[in-house]
Parts: structure tokens; C-alpha cells; sequence
């Protein structure tokens, strides 16, 4: 799923060049051109000097030979080092060989070059943009350090044309869906997103912050109070927490929002946008998309973006487990626990080492330890026999080479638990995924999570709508009412999330007595939310997608930070810039501010 390279570059010609040199093809053979771009190699065969020279549509070979380039020319092009920006003139001319890359589009042919100008001579550079076949990319460190060399590397380039065209058919398609491109304040007051928010002191009122977004979500709300009844954005998002390989401190969302629909029609829209994405990098994907409520995604797969291009489904084993269990699973089940498992077909092969690694992950993920029992030719063999008894095994059936791995506990210990098993079981050698592009929509979260200390918080935001079945039990019993919440799901990963809102004011103002805020922060921090839905709000929910995460998938990159051009570490620092630094103390008083450690 690489980019496809644009196909005009007419565009490309400008005062001092005629074409992209990578973009030269047979066709333009005797053609005379002038090129610039950088020196990605160069080869002296004494006598006859070869360059590649590259710019953003690839590389063509430059020939320096005496048979068409004057002696001076030759003498330059012989002593030009690497990064080097030039200016050349010549011929396309077939090439004697065809170059062995089949992916270098101007593989057939070369330019004869009469003219050379070094532009931009260029220091030794810090990292190699052009690697040798098989060589290695430098620590990703020194690369963020030095990331204008980086992004000149073509891997980095066709991520981020592919990621220039994901933007713009985007907006095509939401546009011709009848959504209008607002954008939405930088410089805001919070909106909750479950992170903590960027500050930003503002000089002119002593002791007062902005906040950075953590989404748009208020701002577009209130653009459906406002009759504005389908909006979107490209929407630059800030959140400062722990950063983790899908998670920048600023990134970008898709962001949607819809007057007058159900979730069902807000659905119909995503899926439609994520049908032309990926498209756009030439895949094609079935709509609708399958649905699973998160409970049942809970249940057979142990969290709540699952990752359905395999079984391995997990399974209740609980009524099966008879007298001859060993007591710590009757004391458990006893206790309301449960003993849940997948049995995995084939997998009774596994190593001692792999069964301690599945149980390392089981235990990491906060179970007291795995039960594991494989089929063999002679019936049931492992600690796992013990563990849950011969009845329940023979109960459970299963084939010959299967094997059985469990946990048992609370579901908020199991299901983790087997989570981390079943991604184990996935990545084993010779696993087969049934599809290469598993969608899934996850209906009916739970409004609410509860917190380290216990509290209530909500699984999405304060804003979204309780399921319309549950919403008289809100006060009785809010931990089992259901949210009007959807995840859209990818292999595994979730890529966007949204919800219908609420549009009642008083229904809104419980639930933010639900999260424990009083009447005074509630009109203090709330108050332009509530004041805007008690102006007449029309029924509306929305939806937004991560763009990079959709970018990285698209690109076959690994990392969020190879769909980005600056992107920041996981500790949240700019390499390249240097961000963030300490101010001048003196700025710091202009904006009522003391540098830290000061009273
Ligand atoms: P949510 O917080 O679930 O929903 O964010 C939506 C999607 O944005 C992506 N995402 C991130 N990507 C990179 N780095 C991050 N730190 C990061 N955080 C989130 C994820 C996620 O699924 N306002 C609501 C949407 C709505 O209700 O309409 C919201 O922002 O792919």
C-alpha cells in the first residue's frame, strides 16, 4: 500500500526546472531537461560519473560522461558530495541497463547531463538519506534529531504524499456528503477528553489560561445549535498523557458532528469515509460493517476493540468445572469469579517458553497466574488438568493438537488477562488471519468507568447520550446504563469514537452531578455548553477518527511518528526544534508567571 505517484506532473515545471527527475520516463526519451533536486549517491568509474539525483518524485540516474559533458562539468559532478542541491541540464537517453529497482519509475532511462550548478552545497550529513541495500536505519533518535534529512528519505516522502491524498479525499467525500468545513478555536476554554490539558497563560488577564483542544467537541456542538447541520474538520487535537506508540501529544482527528440522526445514520457516514480512505490506497473494503455491543465483544474477546481477523474466541467454562477442581478454582468461582479460556486449534505444540510467556502476559495484565492443558493422542495433559478437573476438560471436547489456555477471576481480571493470551496466540508462527482488513463497529458502551479511586468517570465524554432503555436507572444504578457510544474498530485498533449527545440541559446537568462537579463548577467550567442547548438544540451526534492512525495503517508504517513530519518522542519532546525549553524569566513575568521552584 505504498503512494501512488501523482500522475501529471506538468505542474512540476517552474522557471528553473522542466520536470521531476523522478518522474522521467521512456516517453520523455531525447527530450532536453533541466532538473533539480539532491545527490542521493555517486559513483566515479574514473572517467564516467554517475549520480543519482533524487526529489519528491524519485531518483533518475545522471550520466557525466566526456562524450557529453564538457570537461569542466565533469570535474564538478566528480567532487559533488552527498545531499548536495543541483541544478542540471541535459538529455533523456535510454539507459544501457535498466536500473534493478522495478519500483524506480525512471528506471529505463538517463539523462545525459551538459550542465551541473551546485545550488545548495550541503554539509557532510548527519544521517545517510540513501542507505546501501540491507543496511540499516539509524537509531530513530538521531533521525528526530535530524529530521530534515530523514524526511527527505523516500519511505518518509510516500508516507506523507499518501497521507496529503488521505486528507483530501476526505474532505471530497464529506463535502459531497453535504458537511461544511469549520474550524474551531486553538486558544479555548477545556474540554474534557480524559487527558490533561495544554495551558496557555494568557498576558493580558493576570492568573487567566487558555486550554490547547483535546478535541473540538463543545465548539461543534454548539455548531449544531447553531443550524450549521453537518460540520467537519480536520482537527488539530492536544492531549498531554502518557504517550504510548498510538498516541502523540498533538494529533489530528477527522472530526464530525450531525444534526437530526441516529447512530446509525452517523455510521453510515464514517464507514463511507473509511470505505474512500482506503480506497484511495487501493484497497477495497465491504460496508457495512459488522456490529458487536461491547459486552459481547467483552465476553468472546476480552476487550473492547477487537481484533477480528482471528478466532481463538474465548469461552465460559465456568459451568463445566465439577467436584474435582482444585480449590483455588472452586474458591474463586465461589466468589462470583469466573473460569473463562480460549482453546486454540493446534496450538498444543507450544513451547514450556511460550507457555511462560503467555502466562507472563496473563499475570502482567493482573491475573494470579494461567491454567494451561493440551490435547494430546492420550487425552488431556498439563497443570491445567489438576487445575480444573478431568470433568471439565472432558466436558469442554476439543480435538487432538488443541490446546487450552485459562484464567479465573473477576471479569475485570479475566478479561484483560486473556486479552493479552489471545494477542499471544495471534502473533504465533503460522497463524492465519481469516481477512487482512477486519472493521468492526462497537455499540452500547457503558456510560460510565470507574477510576483508580473508584469514582465514576465517563467511558467517552460528559456529553454523550445515556442508551434511551436505561436512562431512568441514571441515578439508581448509573454503573449498568448503557451509552449511545460507538468505536469504530480496525484489526484491533480503534480508530475513531463518537457518540449521540445529550441535548437536554437537565439530563446534562445530572450527569455532571454523577461525576461529582457542583452546581458552581458546573456553570463555572459548563455554563456556555448549557446555555447553548437550553437555546433550542436540535437532536445531533458525531464522530471522530484519528488521521494518523488511519495514515500509519495506510502507509504499512509502524509508528505514528512515520506519518508525521515533526513529530514529537514518547517523552513528549521536539528533537529536531528542541521543544520544550525554559524562557526568558522575563517573559515568564509578563505572563504573571514565576520560573519553577520559585515561591
Ligand atoms: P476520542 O477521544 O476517542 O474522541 O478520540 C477520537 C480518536 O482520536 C484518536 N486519538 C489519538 N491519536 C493520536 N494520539 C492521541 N493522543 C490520540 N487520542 C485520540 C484515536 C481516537 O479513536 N470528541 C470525541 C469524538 C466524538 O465524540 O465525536 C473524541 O475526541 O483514534
Amino acid at each position: 500500500m505504498t503512494a501512488q505517484r501523482s500522475r501529471s506532473d506538468s505542474e512540476a515545471a517552474t522557471a528553473l526546472r522542466t520536470h521531476r527527475a523522478g518522474a522521467l520516463t521512456r516517453d520523455d526519451v531525447g527530450a532536453a531537461v533541466r532538473l533539480g533536486g539532491w545527490v542521493h549517491r555517486s559513483r566515479d568509474l574514473g572517467g564516467i560519473v554517475f549520480i543519482d539525483l533524487r526529489d519528491r518524485a524519485g531518483l533518475v540516474q545522471l550520466s557525466f560522461d566526456p562524450r557529453w559533458t564538457p570537461p569542466e562539468v565533469m570535474t564538478r559532478a566528480a567532487s559533488v558530495g552527498a545531499e548536495t542541491v543541483v541544478l542540471v541540464n541535459g538529455t533523456v537517453a535510454e539507459r544501457p541497463e535498466p536500473a534493478r529497482d522495478t519500483a524506480m519509475r525512471s528506471r529505463e532511462v538517463e539523462v545525459h547531463v551538459r550542465g551541473l550548478e551546485i545550488v545548495g552545497p550541503a554539509v557532510t550529513p548527519a544521517i545517510p538519506v540513501g542507505r546501501k541495500e540491507g543496511e540499516e536505519l539509524p537509531a530513530e533518535e538521531l533521525r528526530l534529531r535530524h529530521r530534515v534529512l530523514d524526511l527527505r528519505r523516500p519511505e518518509l516522502q510516500a508516507n506523507l504524499i499518501l497521507r496529503h491524498r488521505l486528507f483530501q479525499r476526505a474532505r471530497r467525500t464529506l463535502s459531497d456528503l453535504g458537511f461544511l468545513e469549520i474550524e474551531t478555536p486553538i486558544l479555548t476554554k477545556p474540554t474534557p477528553e480524559g487527558a490533561r490539558d495544554y495551558l496557555v497563560p494568557s498576558r493580558v488577564h493576570p492568573g487567566e489560561f487558555y486550554a490547547l483542544p483535546q478535541s473540538p467537541q463543545i465548539y461543534k456542538q454548539l455548531l449544531m445549535v447553531a443550524g450549521y447541520d453537518r460540520y467537519f474538520q480536520i482537527a488539530r487535537c492536544f492531549r498531554d498523557e502518557d504517550l504510548r506508540a498510538d498516541r502523540q501529544p498533538e494529533f489530528t482527528q477527522i472530526d464530525i458532528e450531525a444534526s437530526f440522526v441516529s447512530a446509525d445514520d452517523v455510521q453510515l457516514v464514517v464507514e463511507r469515509v473509511l470505505a474512500d480512505l482506503w480506497a484511495e490506497a487501493g484497497v477495497s473494503v465491504p460496508t457495512p460493517f459488522p456490529r458487536i455491543a461491547w459486552r459481547d465483544a467483552m465476553e468472546r474477546y476480552g476487550v473492547d476493540k477487537p481484533d477480528l481477523r482471528y478466532g481463538f474466541e474465548i469461552r465460559d467454562l465456568t459451568a463445566l468445572v465439577g467436584a474435582d477442581a482444585a480449590p483455588f478454582v472452586s474458591e474463586a468461582t465461589g466468589r462470583g469469579g469466573r473460569v473463562r479460556g480460549i482453546l486454540a486449534p493446534g496450538a498444543a505444540t507450544a513451547s514450556r517458553k511460550e507457555l511462560d510467556a503467555f502466562a507472563a502476559g496473563a499475570k502482567q495484565a493482573g491475573a494470579g497466574g494461567l491454567i494451561w492443558a493440551r490435547r494430546t493422542g492420550n487425552g488431556w495433559e498439563g497443570q491445567g488438568v489438576k487445575a480444573i478437573g478431568e470433568a471439565a476438560l472432558t466436558a469442554l471436547g476439543g480435538a487432538d493438537g488443541d490446546l487450552l489456555l485459562a484464567v479465573v477471576g473477576v471479569d475485570g481480571v479475566t478479561s484483560p488477562a486473556l486479552h493479552a493470551v489471545r494477542s499471544g496466540l495471534i502473533q504465533r508462527p503460522g497463524v492465519v488471519a481469516t481477512t487482512r482488513h477486519a472493521f468492526t463497529w462497537v455499540v452500547d458502551f457503558p456510560l460510565f468507568e470507574r477510576d483508580e479511586t473508584g469514582r465514576h468517570v465517563p467511558a467517552h465524554h460528559p456529553f454523550t447520550a445515556p442508551h434511551p432503555d436505561d436512562i431512568a436507572r441514571l441515578d439508581r444504578d448509573p454503573a449498568s446504563c448503557r451509552a449511545q457510544h460507538y468505536d469504530a474498530v480496525y484489526n484491533g485498533n480503534e480508530l475513531g469514537s463518537g457518540s449521540i449527545r445529550i441535548t437536554d440541559p437537565v439530563v446534562q446537568q445530572r450527569i455532571f452531578g454523577l461525576l461529582g462537579l457542583d452546581a458552581a463548577e458546573i456553570a463555572h467550567r459548563f455554563g456556555f455548553l448549557l446555555d447553548g442547548l437550553a437555546a433550542g438544540a436540535p437532536p445531533h451526534g458525531g464522530f471522530a477518527l484519528g488521521f494518523d492512525r488511519i495514515a500509519m495503517f495506510l502507509a504499512g508504517a509502524s509508528s505514528l511518528r512515520d506519518v508525521i513530519a515533526f513529530p514529537k518522542t514518547t517523552a513528549a519532546r521536539a528533537l529536531f526544534e528542541g521543544a520544550p525549553v525554559r524562557v526568558d524569566p522575563a517573559d515568564l513575568a509578563a505572563l504573571h508567571l514565576r520560573p519553577s521552584g520559585e515561591a
